[in-house]
C-alpha cells in the first residue's frame, strides 16, 4: 500500500493521539514525533511551564515554529497538540504536507479521559487549578464546539471507539487504504 509521507493526527486532547501515533508508525514502518514532546525538548521546559512562565501566545508561536521544523522530514506521524490546527495557516500548512487525520472522539469520553488528566493540560485550567466535574464537561464541551470547524476540515476524519487500540490502529489503516483508491 502507497501512503502518503507524512501523517499529522490531530483532534482534541485526550483523543489518543500521541497513543495511536506510535502504533501507526510501526505499522508503516515511519518515525513517530510528538510536537508537544519535541517543543518541550528544546525548550527544557514542559508545555505546563511554557504556558505559565510565558503564557498562550509564546506557546502558539513554538508550536507553529516547530510544526515547520519537523515536517522537513518525510515517513513520519506527527501528532499535533489540540490546538495546533486552530491556528489556519498551521491547519493549511499540515494539509499541504501530508494527510491530516482527525481523531474524533465524543465529548463524554473525553471528559472521563481528562478527568485523571487535566492537570498536565494548561487549557483545562482555571486559576492556575485543573478544572474537574461538572466543570471540566462544560469547559471541553464549549472548546470542542470552537474546534470542530478546524479539525472536520481534516482529510480523514475517524471515530476513536471504545475498544482496543489495535482496533483503531487498524481503522486507521484501512481509512488511509480507501482514500488512496478515491
Ligand atoms: C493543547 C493541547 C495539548 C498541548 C497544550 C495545548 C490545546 O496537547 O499542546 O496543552 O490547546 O488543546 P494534547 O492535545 O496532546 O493534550
Amino acid at each position: 500500500m502507497t501512503v502518503p509521507t507524512r501523517i499529522y493526527l490531530t483532534g482534541f486532547m485526550g483523543s489518543g493521539k500521541s497513543t495511536l501515533g506510535p502504533r501507526i508508525a510501526d505499522r508503516l514502518g515511519y518515525d513517530f514525533v510528538d510536537l508537544d514532546r519535541h517543543i518541550e525538548q528544546a525548550v527544557g521546559d514542559t508545555v505546563q511551564e511554557i504556558f505559565a512562565n510565558q503564557g498562550e501566545e509564546a506557546f502558539r508561536r513554538l508550536e507553529a515554529e516547530h510544526l515547520r521544523a519537523v515536517s522537513h522530514a518525510d515517513r513520519m506521524v506527527i501528532a499535533l497538540g489540540g490546538g495546533a490546527v486552530t491556528r489556519e495557516d498551521n491547519l493549511r500548512f499540515a494539509k499541504k504536507q501530508g494527510r491530516l487525520i482527525y481523531l474524533r472522539m465524543t465529548p463524554r469520553r473525553l471528559a472521563d479521559r481528562l478527568e485523571k488528566r487535566a492537570a498536565s493540560r494548561p487549557m483545562l485550567h482555571e486559576k492556575g487549578r485543573p478544572l474537574s466535574g461538572d466543570a471540566l464537561r462544560k469547559r471541553i464541551a464549549s472548546l470542542l464546539a470552537e474546534r470542530e470547524v478546524f479539525y472536520e476540515q481534516a482529510h480523514i476524519v475517524m471515530d476513536v471507539g471504545p475498544g482496543p487500540v489495535d482496533s483503531n490502529v487498524s481503522k486507521v489503516m484501512e481509512a488511509l487504504e480507501r482514500e488512496r483508491g478515491k
